[in-house]
């Protein structure tokens, strides 16, 4: 039987978008489901060549996706994505564009994806519930998406 894998991965340079990542994390292994974490200085491209569902996270600096998430997500290019769940998730000041620019660059990969989730700033303990709502709800589409 196959056992389904998420992997997150974030960029983030005051450690918001990295707490998202943990309670994200957290809420997809209350599903009962495997997951795994990296900030994208770690990440390699093996670790999204078998997965079943991928979550981007980056924190919103000049209004764009931080450049070393921008350069991992050009390099994903050659992997086999299509329809595979795929998440954005952002911390962000006053501006919640990030998100959408990372959730279609999933989709133009074919993925499938779903409404990303923002926070602003430092996420409180309402924040990172919101989080692991975030990480169950993706991991209940995984669920529905891999036969
Ligand atoms: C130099 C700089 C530029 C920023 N630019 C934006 C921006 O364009 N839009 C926005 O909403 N927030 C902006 N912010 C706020 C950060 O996105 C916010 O603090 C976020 O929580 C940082 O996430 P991180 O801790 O994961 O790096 C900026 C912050 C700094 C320090």
């Amino acid at each position: 039987m196959h056992m389904a894998k998420v992997v997150i991965i974030y960029d983030s340079a005051t450690h918001n978008t990295e707490l998202m990542s943990g309670a994200i994390a957290d809420g997809v292994r209350a599903e009962g489901m495997e997951v795994m974490v990296s900030h994208v200085h770690e990440a390699k491209l093996e670790m999204i060549n078998d997965i079943d569902g991928l979550v981007l996270g980056s924190g919103t600096y000049h209004h764009e996706i931080m450049p070393a998430l921008e350069v991992f997500i050009e390099k994903m290019k050659g992997l086999e994505l299509k329809d595979k769940v795929g998440a954005a998730f952002c911390s962000y000041g006053w501006s919640p564009e990030v998100v959408d620019l990372i959730t279609n660059r999933l989709k133009g990969y074919g993925m499938k994806t779903v409404d990303g989730l923002l926070i602003k700033e430092k996420p409180d303990e309402a924040g990172l519930e919101r989080c692991r709502q975030f990480g169950r709800k993706v991991a209940t589409l995984v669920k529905g998406n891999v036969r």
